[in-house]
């Protein structure tokens, strides 16, 4: 079967090849994990093969994320990104409601500059909604000027989506229609969801096809890292936890070593 290379060679190797084609899949792991060094190795290995891939930015502005890939080699110019990384305009006191707005802006990783700025200055709200409608009217426009979808798309990242962007409307309920949404752009989707504690179900993790989860831990001072896949309908995979490395290549997965936590 077609599968899709998830642009580091190891995890690949874990699920038998690579991805089943066009289905979400959560990204799961605590802060500094590597999620967001992942969807990038995702999206580059769709700019190798000349795809259309996009990245929705909600946790980290693009000029970091830029800044931090170059560390890695990668020249990010063709990724598109929606910039959707919320400012906060306001606390309602006695309230747990957040009133967050921001640019919501599309631009290539190319025109991406050092400090965090907007040509277009369309000031919303974030929302699921608004995020849905920029990534369905963008994907439209490339239709319209290539006649091609995007293949690719990282949402980065599900939980800095549902804190700022859902004001206590049904989450699940949106969550559900932003997987549909997604679904009917009929690309292969990583959804970053940052777990609270292993056994904590998100709705989006519930609902992707896989779910791939990256470990941190703290051993005698040292940081170990992991990466383990979870769940992969439709395939067979490796069940073991594999250590994986950090370096100025980006990921690397020891696949004939067991993680020791
Ligand atoms: N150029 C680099 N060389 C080695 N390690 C790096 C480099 N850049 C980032 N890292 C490490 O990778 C970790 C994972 O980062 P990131 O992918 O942003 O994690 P997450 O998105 O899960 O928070 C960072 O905490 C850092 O320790
Ligand atoms: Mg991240």
């Amino acid at each position: 079967m077609n599968r899709v290379s998830t642009g580091i060679k190891g995890l690949d190797d874990m699920i038998r090849g690579g991805l089943i084609p066009k289905r979400p899949y959560a990204i799961t792991g605590p802060p500094g994990s590597g999620k967001t060094t992942l969807g990038i190795h995702f999206l580059m290995e769709g700019i190798r093969n000349e795809e259309n891939v996009v990245m929705v930015a909600l946790d980290e502005p693009p000029n970091e994320i830029k800044f931090n890939a170059q560390a890695f080699g990668f020249d990010l110019g063709d990724i598109k990104i929606l910039d959707a990384v919320p400012d906060i305009k306001g606390y309602r006191r006695g309230s747990l409601i957040k009133d967050v707005g921001t640019i919501l802006d599309f631009h290539t990783m190319r025109d991406v500059r050092d400090i965090r700025m907007s040509r277009s200055l369309r000031i919303m709200d974030v929302s699921i909604h608004s995020v849905q409608k920029m990534l369905r009217q963008d994907a439209e426009d490339l239709y319209e000027a290539t006649g091609e979808k995007y293949s690719r798309v990282v949402v980065d990242s599900m939980t800095a989506l549902k804190m700022f962007g859902m004001k206590g409307e049904d989450q699940r309920i949106l969550i559900q229609s932003f997987m549909r949404f997604i679904a009917e752009m009929e690309a292969t989707c990583l959804i970053v969801s940052q777990t609270p504690e292993p056994d904590h179900l998100d709705t989006e993790v519930l609902l992707a096809r896989g779910e791939i989860r990256l470990h941190k831990t703290k051993n005698r001072g040292m940081i170990n890292r992991g990466v383990s896949i979870e769940k992969l309908r439709g395939s067979d995979f490796d069940e073991t936890i594999r250590p994986i490395k950090i370096t100025s290549k980006g990921i690397k997965v020891q696949n004939g070593e067991t993680f020791n936590g």
